[in-house]
């Protein structure tokens, strides 16, 4: 890691794990950075914020003894074409609004990555409020939360048909996940997070959402207003889909509007009758490659390519990841050695590569400078390779 700028505070701050003591400390910053929450929510906060201090997950500036900034790592898995890798989602970034514009939210960010790196995640996502702190660092905009609106008439008037749909809580949430898991690895989703059984527990433990499930479905959503907002709405068959989207609608006498979160290529656009599943709110996030062996041989691959191709990254925050690196592909999987000079080489930075690996193809990549060297041949592997669209359905 390079030194911190000069204009910073002469090497007096310093990044370590946060001290609970601080937490009142770090909420005041929360607070003035985010705005105000109720008790329940800082209550929530508090509780979360102690499991991840437990877990070397959040970390601290500190200018002397006074905390100036804080940031989180949620630990997350997330699909890749239908495999699932350890991601590093960050969130609560914040720096007190009398240490900003000193490189300090640099600092704390170069930190966090460290961090990711010596925790061993593969890779690292976040919503970003502003995007020049994050690219400094190697993250680049990948993929989209989309949210999407359609009136809850035209969803009840998919029609239940016969398939068995049961109310489920938290005690269900195993067979949740083996159901849910099921449908990204067959669909070769990109993207969404893999949740753990304990956390989908405690989501389905509160007051909302409701939640669903058929063999090969699952549903969870909650009134935002006097409308409806479809958390989560995953099917393996067009019937499951008519069914769980039906039962939303089915609240049409009072919900006029349903909002929901769902990926760029949601089959409910090509099962409703009528052009209304509007864009109603996109969310962009970012992605970062934190081991970048770990993240390309871990995730899933296009069937029936088998390519070979060569990329030189140079990655000035996380060094072990600079080098000449060979992907081979086969059979829907990766390999990934090191490799010496090769000159036919596609050159990437992190965030070129991060681009890369999300989908964004090699003819915008070279256009927005994040890759360079290769050739047309090379570029057409790349696309092919790594072709996709990630969405994520949950904001962290
Ligand atoms: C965004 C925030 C974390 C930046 O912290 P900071 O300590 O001021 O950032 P730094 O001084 O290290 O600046 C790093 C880079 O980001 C840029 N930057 C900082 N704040 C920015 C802003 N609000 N808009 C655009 N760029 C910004 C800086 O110009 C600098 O780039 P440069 O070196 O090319 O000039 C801080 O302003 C903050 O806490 N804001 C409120 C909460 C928030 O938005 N958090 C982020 C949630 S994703």
């Amino acid at each position: 890691m390079g030194d911190p700028p000069r204009r910073f505070y002469g090497g007096r701050v310093e990044t370590r794990d946060l001290d609970p003591a601080d937490l009142d400390v770090a909420f005041d910053i929360r607070t003035r950075s985010f705005g105000v929450i109720g008790e329940s929510s800082r209550q929530n906060w508090r509780a979360m914020m102690l499991r991840s201090i437990d877990d070397q997950r959040v970390l601290g500036c500190y200018h002397g003894a006074a905390l100036a900034a804080v940031a989180r790592i949620n630990r997350f898995d997330q699909w890749w074409r239908g495999r699932s890798l350890p991601m590093a989602g960050i969130g609560g970034v914040v720096v007190a609004p009398e240490h900003r514009g000193r490189g300090v939210g640099r600092l704390l960010m170069r930190g966090v990555l460290e961090r990711a790196a010596a925790q061993g995640y593969a890779l690292s996502a976040l919503y970003p409020a502003t995007a020049p702190l994050y690219r400094s660092c190697g993250w680049e905009f990948a993929g989209s939360q989309h949210l999407v609106t359609a009136p809850a008439e035209a969803l009840r008037g998919l029609r239940a048909g016969s398939v068995p749909v049961r109310r489920v809580g938290p005690d269900d949430a195993a067979e949740i996940l083996s159901v849910v898991r099921g449908i990204h690895a067959a669909a070769r989703t990109s993207g969404p997070i893999n949740w753990e059984a304990t956390e989908v527990a405690t989501w389905l433990a509160q007051d909302e959402p409701f939640a669903y499930l058929a063999e090969d479905g699952f549903l969870a959503y909650h009134w935002d207003d006097r409308d409806l907002e479809v958390d989560e709405l995953v099917a393996g068959s067009g019937a499951t889909a008519r069914a769980l989207w039906s039962l939303v609608g089915s609240g049409s006498s009072v919900a006029k509007t349903v909002t929901a979160c769902v990926g760029p290529d949601d089959p409910l656009r090509w099962i409703i009758q009528e052009p209304v599943v509007s864009p109603h709110r996109e969310e962009r996030w970012m992605l970062r490659l934190v081991d970048v062996a770990a993240a390309l041989a871990g995730r899933g691959y296009p069937a029936g390519v088998d390519v070979e191709a060569t990329l030189e990254v140079e990655d000035p925050e996380l060094p072990g990841n600079s080098g000449i690196w060979r992907l081979t592909v086969a059979k829907g999987a990766g390999r990934v050695e090191r490799v010496a000079a090769h000159p036919g080489a596609t050159r990437v930075g992190p965030r070129g590569l991060a681009a890369l690996y999300a989908g964004v193809p090699s003819a915008t990549l070279r256009a927005a400078s994040l890759a360079g060297g290769g050739d047309p041949d090379t570029d057409a592997l790349l696309d092919t390779v790594f072709a996709g669209r990630p969405y994520l359905l949950d904001y962290f």
